[in-house]
């Protein structure tokens, strides 16, 4: 059999299992894994290297304006080309609904603003603010066109749908078999702390994550699990930041509600320290839930050991520190009037592989489920998610050993700040492919405008019971040993 493409020699990791293997590629899928295979018009050695499935960004903020109107740095084609850098293969952004915005102008718009773009095969998850009749009406038409998750928030004024609405939503999700994604934060605690502390005069950046205790979101988690357990949906909690959260999750995965979750890079990275930065630095850390604090940080990573959380994401939410991003409501804005929101979307998998898998934290079988193959199964990604015969030719080769200091150039994104610079990482991608299109190499952009595919996804899979484990490949007896040319 002669493949267009044949990597050869490297570490193939699965959710599973590691071990060395050569891939043969034709059309843009996986066509053979076996021990060795000859030929290969084009042949990559990846020799002394790990081969992954490609990153799968679930969370991400690309081309959308936050409810307050401020349009996020990065549109489809710096969104993606950053996420490619950081051995990313797909990505699914938002189509946010704003109030008053019919569901079919919020999708065109979307369509508008990514196919002309993105570098990367992309989704979107439908964000719904205003759940009117007339919208609800239409959601059955967008799981029809492959959009199976949506997103809603408990927090923030102009997003809030209050629990009556959040139960309209997972009601209609769980006829459709899609999943309701939530930002889960009780509003009302924080619009009472940001009165407290405005009434005292208490607005530098650091109020932020006071304003937003633990509480705030472990209350929120607790109610959203609840009201999606009164009418039996699926449901996945975002950017889970507390202990108190995550132990609220891996309580009701073990009782079997079908409930997924993920946390971010930032609450591992970062801690409130950082919101008290001189000057008006601070406001680079100011993203919703907050910061917390080291004890924190240790407590997640024990829930990404133990299997809480389905993925790590980057909740990419990218505002410059200027007056297009944090400071549209001036340069000394109260925390308040402060654009939410970090950049990430390129160091998600180089921090979680350095501080993960280098640092003996988490495996590399985690480090696949937690960056791919989990997104591809709770998202509905077919395809996608492991490298197995069959799926989309969606790869990521590694270097382990590369030592790289976190630069903003490096970034590739249109920010003015890295949350990550300076960090010292260990372990990077040097080679990204979306089916089978190389799109990054050796630090060089390979692919074009527009080259990626809007993906239609699956309904959510509730049939297994939910936690990682679940989520597993018996893929080594399905490889051949030896295929000739
Ligand atoms: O602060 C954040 N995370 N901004 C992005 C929007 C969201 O809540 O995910
Ligand atoms: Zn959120
Ligand atoms: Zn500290
Ligand atoms: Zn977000």
């Amino acid at each position: 059999m002669q493949f267009e493409t044949v990597i050869h020699d490297g570490t193939v990791v699965t959710p599973s299992e590691t071990f060395k293997a050569d891939i043969g590629i034709n059309g843009g899928v996986i066509a053979a894994v076996a021990e060795r295979i000859a030929g290969g018009e084009r042949r990559i050695d990846a020799g002394g290297r790990l081969v992954m499935p490609g990153g799968i960004e679930g969370h991400c903020h690309i081309a959308q304006e936050s409810s307050s109107g401020v349009m996020a740095a990065d549109d489809y084609y710096s969104g993606s080309v950053s996420a490619a850098f950081g051995g990313n293969s797909t990505f699914i952004p938002f189509a946010a609904q704003h109030r008053g915005q019919s569901i079919a102008d919020v999708i065109a718009t979307y369509d508008g603003r990514a196919a002309p773009n993105s570098v990367l095969d992309y989704s979107y998850h439908l964000i719904i603010s205003d759940p009117s009749p007339a919208v609800l009406e239409e959601l059955p038409g967008v799981f029809a066109r492959g959009i199976t998750s949506f997103k809603v928030f408990m927090t923030y004024d102009l997003m809030n749908i209050g629990d009556a609405g959040m139960l309209d939503i997972l009601t209609i999700a769980k006829t459709h078999g899609a999943l309701t994604m939530v930002h889960a934060e009780n509003n009302e605690m924080v619009k009472w702390m940001n009165r407290r502390f405005a009434a005292a005069g208490l607005t530098e950046p650091k109020y932020h994550a006071l304003s937003r205790p633990e509480l705030a979101e472990e209350e929120a988690i607790h109610r959203a699990v609840s009201l999606a357990k009164l009418v039996d949906a699926a449901l996945f909690i975002v950017h889970v930041s507390t202990r108190g959260g995550a132990e609220i999750v891996r309580r009701e995965k073990l009782a079997g509600t079908k409930l997924f979750a993920e946390t971010c890079p930032q609450y591992l990275a970062l801690t409130r320290d950082d919101l008290d930065r001189p000057g008006m630095e601070g406001a680079k850390y100011i993203c919703s839930p907050p910061l917390r604090d080291h004890a924190t940080q240790e407590g997640l990573w024990q829930h990404i050991r133990a299997g809480t959380f389905e993925s790590v994401s980057s909740d990419h939410a990218p505002y410059r520190a200027d007056a297009t991003g944090k400071f549209m409501n001036g340069a000394d804005a109260p925390y308040p009037k402060i654009a939410n929101g970090m950049p990430g979307i390129a160091m998600r998998l180089p921090y979680l592989f350095s501080e993960g898998v280098a640092k003996g934290r988490i495996t590399l079988g985690d480090f696949v489920r937690l960056s791919s193959t989990n997104a591809a199964r709770v998202f509905g990604l077919d395809r996608k998610g492991a490298i197995v015969p069959g799926f989309d030719a969606d790869i990521a080769i590694w270097n382990p050993d590369e030592k790289r200091t976190v630069t903003l150039e490096a970034q590739h994104d249109n920010m003015d700040y890295s949350p990550f610079e300076g960090m010292e990482i260990t372990g990077w991608p040097e080679l990204v492919m979306n089916h089978g299109r190389t799109v990054v190499e050796k630090g060089e952009l390979k692919a074009g405008r527009g080259d990626g595919r809007f993906i239609a996804r699956k309904p959510v899979d509730t049939g297994a019971m939910p936690g990682h484990r679940a989520v597993e490949f018996e893929v080594a007896a399905r490889y051949g040993k030896e295929i000739a040319p």
